[in-house]
């Protein structure tokens, strides 16, 4: 059986179109990420507004319209919820009006390295690098 490849395709933007969405009158929003006012579209999520905005989270498992099921958690940021902070999946949180993000706190790091670990842990990279088993290094 053949396998199939899927494509995004190339982005395509009209004026005053902030991402690939094809609806030309798309209502924008505004969020906090890392202390900065940033501009988003609604239907975004939180990872698709940092990078609208240049700010980078490391992503892993996330290919916009093939594979959205956020399930290796290197996207982790905080987000504040009525004065709590929780982990989210940056890839799967839904970028709203008002929201407050925060992708590289010290717990945001110490989280996602460990879920790099975990990931890494059922891997044999003592073939695969010369550092050996225990080299990750996350920033
Ligand atoms: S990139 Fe894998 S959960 Fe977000």
């Amino acid at each position: 059986m053949q396998k199939t490849v899927y494509s995004p395709g190339p982005v395509v933007r009209k004026k005053g179109q902030l991402y690939d969405n094809p609806e030309t009158d798309v209502e924008k929003i505004r969020l906090t990420i890392d202390g900065r006012e940033v501009e988003a579209e609604k239907g975004m999520n939180v990872l698709e507004a940092a990078r609208l905005a240049g700010i980078e989270i490391p992503s892993l498992c996330y290919l916009r319209h093939i594979n959205e099921i956020g399930s290796c958690r290197v996207c982790l940021v905080e987000v504040e919820i009525k004065g709590a902070k929780t982990l989210q999946a940056s890839c799967v949180y839904p970028a709203t009006e008002g929201l407050v993000v925060h992708t590289s706190s010290p717990r945001v790091r110490r989280v996602r390295k460990t879920m790099v670990e975990l990931l890494l842990s059922d891997h044999h990279l003592n073939q695969a690098h010369p550092a050996g088993p225990d080299f990750v290094d996350m920033p």
